[in-house]
């Protein structure tokens, strides 16, 4: 992922050197459902590639999810959020939550993200949308026409209104907040991510495109002029525009235009999962939650409760976030290692993702292809 050297102050290189020469202190939520095998897999790649590198890596578990909200009424234990706070060099999660453990108003009660995406301030969630060579897809882009980073405004926007949103007997009302300081510092994120990319597919412009209603809602209207205003700070990157409703059609009709794309939080879950669909499915997918301080990288999809446990599931998405991890540690080379595997494995043929999105094999082949290659 190009998109994780946004920040100005990043202090992440400088900690992850305090626990020795190249030790890296990484916080694990192994989640639910399928979140587990995903992790397996996912540090199966990382202790290959710490080796080949000679990285020492300290991992420590933090429980989180589905199952500490059924035992404990709370989705992450007490002094968990103060750990990750100041204890890790970066966090690698898996998915948690479960449809069946629910708050008394309905809401998931296992689900982390406002927790930690609030909690650890990480305002700007990267979502790379790729399609790899040897990937089947359902769009007819051909590979290297699909290459954007989405990036998601992560701790305002309709989301805000988690777990304080109003319900009578005959309605429910949702809010949607934005702050002129929470949209200054996520466009400013996005403008640096484009500033580091080599531009659109299409025609290779650096550009932002700020996606919103802004024909609609006020919200969206501030939004939109917020990203305007920091624009002409980033003078080497072209500012456009899409109403969501077009964009979802662009970025399935005419994907290769988008290099970056910045939207509001809830706008942002739904049209990364739109893209995912374009270049293999979730299970492609990974991304990170970045703020000033804390960092953390997770696949963007749920726990799939129906394929858990049976070793079915697309460990990409988790692999590929513990690469973008490496790459927020300044730990380039082994970041890019682990990609180049993943994508070697997609183009030699080694896996191969049948219709469901799921890779023929099991998770275990794609562990297998990725590990070799490292
Ligand atoms: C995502 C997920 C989460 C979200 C859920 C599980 C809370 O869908 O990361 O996209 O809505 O943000
Ligand atoms: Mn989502």
């Amino acid at each position: 992922m190009s998109g994780d050297h946004l920040l100005e102050d990043s202090t992440a290189l400088s900690t992850a050197r305090t626990g020795g020469a190249s030790t890296i202190r990484i916080a694990l939520i192994r989640g639910d459902g399928i979140g587990p095998e995903l992790m397996n897999s996912a540090l199966e790649v990382l202790h290959a590639v710490a080796n080949r590198f000679d990285l020492v890596l300290a991992l420590t578990d933090e429980q989180g999810g589905a199952a500490t909200y059924a035992e404990h009424g709370e989705p992450l234990l007490p002094g968990a959020l103060e750990r990750l706070r100041s204890d890790y060099d970066a966090i690698l999660k898996a998915p948690v939550g479960l449809p069946g453990v629910r708050r008394p108003d309905g809401t998931e009660g296992g689900l982390l993200g406002g927790v930690l995406r609030t909690g650890l301030q990480t305002y700007a969630n990267i979502r790379p949308i790729r399609l790899l060579h040897g990937v089947r897809t359902p769009v007819t882009h051909p590979p290297g026409s699909i290459d954007y980073v989405l990036v998601r405004e992560n701790t305002e926007g309709l989301y805000l209104s988690r777990g304080i949103g109003i319900v009578t007997e005959s309605a429910a009302c949702d809010q949607l907040l934005v702050t002129r300081d929470g949209c200054e510092r996520v466009a400013r994120a996005a403008f640096r991510i484009a500033q580091q990319r080599s531009g659109a597919p299409l025609d290779g412009v650096r550009r932002v495109t700020c996606v919103d209603k802004s024909n609609v809602l006020r919200t969206f209207a501030f939004f939109r002029a917020v990203v305007e205003s920091v624009a002409p700070e980033f003078p080497d990157v072209e500012l456009d525009y899409r109403y969501a409703d077009a964009a979802a059609h662009d970025l399935v009709a005419d994907p290769g235009h988008f290099d970056v794309v910045l939207t509001e939080n809830f706008l942002g879950d739904v049209l990364s999962d739109l893209g995912a669909a374009t270049v293999g499915g979730l299970g492609m997918c990974g991304s990170g939650n970045i703020g000033d301080r804390a960092a953390y990288f997770e696949p963007i999809h749920g726990t799939a409760p129906a394929i858990a446990g049976q070793g079915l599931a697309n460990p990409t998405s988790q692999i590929l976030s513990a690469a973008y991890l490496l790459r927020h540690l300044g730990l380039e080379e082994p970041a890019r290692r682990v990609e180049s595997a993943v994508e070697n494995a997609y183009a030699d043929g080694e896996i191969v993702l049948l219709p469901s999105g799921q890779p023929k094999g099991g998770t275990r082949s794609v562990t297998a292809a990725v590990v070799t290659r490292i």
